[in-house]
């Protein structure tokens, strides 16, 4: 009997057909829009595989419901969306996709600095809307980004990727990490305490993934120790931040700007952001690359595979009997 693998949500093709290749029967792999909880539910128990998403909530509930269930290749590199201790009490492996999305991520917290930073997006609205009627001294100033200081919030694969970019707008460079990142280093720059990245900064921008630990790291608080003028740019995960703190520090001018790729309650938005003109608004797409994309599809089907077959999985993310 083929080794029966759910794919929760359309993967580009490439991931679909390492599977095949390896002889599994591929369920789901077909539909746009995330599996409702429901159906995830049903699905997994006939599944010995699992290709899930970062919206699939796989916590020992849905590891209960699938009872033949021998691995779980995250679509992600963060893994705050699986029960790991759940998932490792049972024996299960999980693995997730470092190092692939690392500069496509990198590129999308520099396209949101710069794009709050220089306000390319009101821009852009205000010429479709027809508001353009020439070239002005005073239309829609921003902030200069070269010779700024950037705040890395959390210096591990992306977060160091993201300062090394600095180099080239000539900015200033402080991080927050538990350790230090050797190639930020290198390039001159600066470890430091959380507060004082965020009295320093220009642009914080946060590459932290989220655990109990980080889940509201900046709220009211952090978001006061900002400079009026600085831009705070979230590529890592929503809870991160206290979204309704942010909004009332976007709303009252405590902070310039905003670049966001996740939120809290993803996909939905805490109140009032959407309304902000102070805040550019993306659809999770940090690893949204045609290459990027194609690779873990390649990379989670890999995993599955060498799971099936009884082999170490790259990026095993929980001890479990390969150890
Ligand atoms: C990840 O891999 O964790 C990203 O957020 C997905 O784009």
């Amino acid at each position: 009997m083929p080794h029966h693998v759910l794919v929760t949500m359309k993967i580009p093709d490439g991931g679909v057909e390492v599977l095949r290749r390896a002889g599994m029967a591929v369920d789901g792999s077909d539909r746009a829009d995330p599996m409702p909880r429901d159906e995830l539910l049903r699905r997994v128990a006939a599944c010995d595989g699992l290709v899930c998403m970062l919206a699939d909530r796989i916590d020992a509930a849905a590891l209960d419901a699938a009872p033949r269930l021998k691995g779980i290749a995250n679509f992600a590199v963060g893994i705050d969306n699986i029960d790991l201790a759940a998932a490792t009490a049972r024996g299960i492996p999980v693995t997730n996709t470092p190092g692939v999305l690392t500069d496509a991520t990198a590129e999308l917290a520099w396209a949101l600095m710069l794009a709050a930073a220089r306000r390319i997006v009101e821009g852009d609205r205000l010429v479709r809307r027809g508001a353009f009627t020439g070239w002005a001294p005073t239309l829609l100033r921003g902030m200069q980004v070269t010779g700024a200081t950037l705040g890395i919030v959390g210096a591990g694969r992306i977060g160091t990727a993201t300062g090394l970019r600095a180099g080239a707008f000539g900015m200033r460079v402080v991080y927050f990490n538990r350790r230090p990142s050797e190639p930020l280093d290198a390039a001159g720059a600066r470890r430091v305490e959380l507060d004082e990245l965020l009295r320093a900064a220009d642009v914080v921008s946060i590459h932290l993934p989220l655990t109990d630990e980080t889940r509201h790291l900046i709220g009211a608080r952090e978001l006061a120790l900002m400079k009026p003028t600085a831009i705070l740019v979230n590529t890592g995960r929503g809870a991160i931040v206290d979204e309704a703190a942010l909004v009332e520090a976007l709303r009252a001018g405590r902070i310039a700007g905003a670049g966001l790729d996740v939120y809290e309650h993803e996909p939905a938005l805490a109140p009032g952001l959407a309304e902000l003109d102070n805040v550019v608004l993306l659809p999770h797409l940090g690893s949204a690359t045609v290459a990027t994309r194609d690779r873990m599809a390649t990379m989670v089907a890999e995993s599955l595979v060498a799971i099936l077959d009884g082999r170490r999985p790259e990026n095993l993310v929980n001890s479990t009997t390969f150890d």
